[in-house]
């Protein structure tokens, strides 16, 4: 909740989300003060015509015609309300405009990937400017997951072998949080991203200067900590340690044993299923083989750091 939140919702930062909320406090509203009536109405009449003697007989009621009109009616009305406000802003919510800048969106065991129109790649970073359309075209590589960001109040599941796309624009410069809101995993509630909302010259500056040269060691300690490779490989058991890995002897599941040299790196990296370690099930995604061979060659040099 920030400046702009009301305690229900958190603050409000694009464009779709004042109609977003508008809804939402429409039926919460009305909801309340029916509720409200019906079981205060009905709490009174408990009270007020309980039956106080063991010989009372009740006289059949007739209501009448237009209380009967009047409860058809008015919840046909407010649902009616409801139904065409609420399809109104489903339709805005999944039409995203013509000129939309587009960003693939790539869900994997646990982080997101986002690739813009130049070939940049970024890890759990999503950088988009102001003030302009933005549409996500994403795919899950391994199980369901689903893209929520609160601020911009948009949700959309992220799904294997398809495409579902989302759009947004955001109002105003600033950071937000994106949730994984589909249970993926061990690591799901940590499979979270910040969306950088910058303006259009910062955009296109953080654009130019990504992938940069940077020496093969420093560019691999950015894609670990990009893609989360700690926590399997740290943080929790899910994957085997790496401190110290480079070199050393490692036994395979089955049976046999390898040198961990820069080949077998690589190749676990690439091909997660080739040489399962002694203990350790299939859990990593095959998805590092889009990598460059560059950032590839910059993750072994950071490993053999370890
Ligand atoms: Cu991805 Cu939960």
């Amino acid at each position: 909740m920030g400046e702009n939140g009301s305690g229900w919702l958190p603050e409000a930062m694009s464009t779709v989300a004042a109609e977003v909320d508008a809804l939402f406090y429409f039926t919460l509203y009305t909801s309340t003060i029916i509720f409200v009536a019906v079981i205060g109405a009905m709490i009174y009449f408990g009270i007020r015509f309980r039956r106080r003697d063991e010989s009372e007989v009740p006289t059949p009621v007739h209501e009448p015609k237009w209380l009967e009109m009047t409860w058809i009616v008015v919840p046909t009305i407010l649902v009616m309300i409801v139904f065409t406000w609420g399809f109104k802003v489903f339709v805005k919510l999944h039409t995203a405009p013509p000129d939309s800048y587009e960003i693939t969106v790539r869900a994997a065991q646990w982080y997101w990937e986002f690739e813009y129109d130049n070939g940049v790649t970024s890890a759990n970073e999503l950088y988009v400017p102001v003030g302009k359309a933005i549409k996500l075209n994403m795919s899950a590589s391994d199980v369901l997951h689903s893209f929520f960001v609160p601020a911009f109040r948009i949700k959309m599941d992220v799904i294997p072998n398809r495409v579902t796309s989302v759009w947004f624009e955001a109002t105003d410069v600033g950071t937000y949080q994106v949730f994984c809101t589909e249970y993926c995993g061990t690591s799901h509630a940590a499979m979270l991203a910040t969306v950088h909302v910058v303006t259009d010259s910062e955009f296109r500056q953080w654009l130019a200067t990504q992938n940069q040269d940077l020496p093969p060691a420093e560019l691999g300690a950015q894609l670990f900590n990009q893609y989360t490779c700690n926590v399997c490989h740290v943080d929790t058991a899910v994957g085997p340690g790496l401190t110290g890995i480079f070199g050393s002897e490692r036994k395979l599941s089955d049976g046999t044993t390898v040198i961990a040299d820069e080949d077998y790196l690589l190749e676990s990296i690439v091909d997660p299923g080739a040489k399962l370690v002694e203990g350790y099930g299939l859990q990593m995604p095959a998805t590092f083989g889009s990598l460059t061979q560059k950032q590839l060659d910059g993750l072994i040099a950071y490993i053999k750091t370890l």
